[in-house]
């Protein structure tokens, strides 16, 4: 099928993560089109394993969008989560603690494929595999981005142009040099995560700090177990093979009164780096970065995706005021707004992964540091509340911020 050279758009979407498709969903809602063109095929999407835990005001925004019936029926509900150190499990009630909230497991790219159904539903355009990406023109009143899509040069011209393409996209490094701010933190060291064939050691998330290092326990159904271990941030996985990576996994998370792992057949491996990173503002005239693209964090908290759709349910309400009332006020807003709550995801991030980490030079020290707030966050209730309320995610509009 021969593509249209121009396509004109009120919103040009630059990647089709969770980002860009949510914003295209949620703009659509408000009466407000746009174009997503995406890299990667739609198969590599679908299938690109990343995030698991979902805030409960994601949960929320995907119902009430309507696009939440298959997370309803296959996401696991969950109202707690475990700390483990010095060989015992301490539940952190996160119901109980924040007056009734609880987080969802459902993974990311099961959101992508109900987002990409959705589209698809009405007819929205999403152009996959698309080359040589460029943006334009976002300083003045005229933005389009330019494209080859099946090698036909192509462009969309538009009002604004929203960067959901990820901390590896075009959009932020194409923002003059000057303009942006940049504050970045990197971890010295990664997970290396597996998928199993395995039924679920714990129904809930377990969290080890290990004299070893970190170790997560997740899941992704109720037979399949999702496992991180820290590692090097360079980490040759080749080095190792599956029963070397049980034993470890087992050893760390081990406890007095005898806990073992389910294993099973390993399907899917990768090493992960950790950073925090944030890039400020998240306008520059007329290009809007939204998730991944504007800032990054460790996934100890579980909030990379949940902060992205925090950023595009604000984006897409400043777009749909600015069309409803011809004024950009919001939009104005958009970065202001969504650093607040990026910062304090950070610093939330930070803290999980420095209370949870075994770090170079860790001596006997740190550790025992380490021991003494996990102690303090299983024990104490306002420590347990500040790590249950931010766990399950702040409330979309922080206190001073309503729309
Ligand atoms: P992405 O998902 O990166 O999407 C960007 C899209 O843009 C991609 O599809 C990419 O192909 C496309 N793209 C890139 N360049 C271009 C271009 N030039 N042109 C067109 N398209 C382009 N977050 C959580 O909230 N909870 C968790 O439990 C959690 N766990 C994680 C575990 C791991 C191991 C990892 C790696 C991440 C985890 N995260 C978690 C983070 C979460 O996955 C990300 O924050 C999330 O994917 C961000 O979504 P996004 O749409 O902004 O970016
Ligand atoms: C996951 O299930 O992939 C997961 C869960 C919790 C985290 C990070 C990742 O903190």
């Amino acid at each position: 099928m021969a593509l249209p050279k121009t396509i004109r758009a009120q919103v040009g979407i630059v990647g089709a993560g969770p980002a860009g498709l949510l914003l295209a969903h949620l703009l659509h809602l408000e009466g407000v089109e746009s174009v997503v063109i995406e890299a990667q095929s739609r198969k590599h999407v679908e299938e690109r394993v990343r995030a698991g835990v979902l805030e409960q005001g994601t949960v929320d925004l995907l119902n009430a969008a309507g696009v939440g019936e298959r997370m309803r029926r296959e996401g696991l509900v969950h109202y707690g989560i475990e700390l483990c150190f010095d060989r015992r499990g301490h539940r952190i009630d996160l119901h109980s603690l924040t007056g009734g909230r609880a987080i969802t497991v459902y993974a990311q790219h099961e959101v992508v494929k109900d987002l990409f159904q959705a589209r698809m539903s009405y007819g929205g355009p999403i152009l996959f595999e698309v080359e040589s990406v460029r943006i334009e023109g976002f300083d003045g009143d005229a933005p389009r981005i330019r494209f080859r899509s099946y090698g036909d040069e192509c462009e969309i011209p538009c009002d604004y142009i929203a960067g959901c393409d990820g901390f590896h996209g075009v959009c932020r490094p194409s923002i003059p040099s000057g303009i942006l701010r940049f504050y970045e933190k990197t971890y010295p060291f990664g997970w290396l995560g597996i998928l199993a064939e395995a039924k679920p050691a714990s129904d809930e998330l377990i969290y080890a700090n290990h004299e070893d290092g970190f170790a997560l326990l997740s899941m992704r159904t109720p037979r399949i177990s999702r496992l991180y271990l820290q590692c090097r941030p360079d980490e040759d996985l080749s080095e190792w093979p599956d029963p070397r990576i049980w034993e470890e996994l087992q050893r760390r998370f081990e406890t007095v009164d005898g806990f073992r792992l389910n294993e099973g057949p390993v399907f899917q491996k990768g090493v992960t780096a950790m950073r925090s990173f944030v890039a400020e503002p998240m306008q520059c005239g007329r290009l809007f970065l939204a998730g991944d693209a504007a800032h990054i964090v460790p996934p100890t908290g579980a909030k990379g995706l949940n902060l992205a759709v925090a950023d595009v349910r604000m984006l897409a309400h400043a777009l749909a005021c600015r069309y409803r009332t011809g004024t950009e006020q919001m939009l104005n807003r958009y970065s202001e707004i969504c650093l607040r709550r990026v910062w304090r995801a950070q610093h939330f991030s930070w803290w999980m992964t420095s209370m949870l980490h075994r770090f170079e030079g860790c001596d006997g020290f740190d550790h025992r540091r380490q021991l003494a707030e996990l102690n303090q966050v299983t024990s104490l209730r306002a420590a347990a509340v500040v790590l249950a309320e931010n766990y399950t995610g702040l409330p979309f509009d922080l206190p001073g911020e309503r729309l």
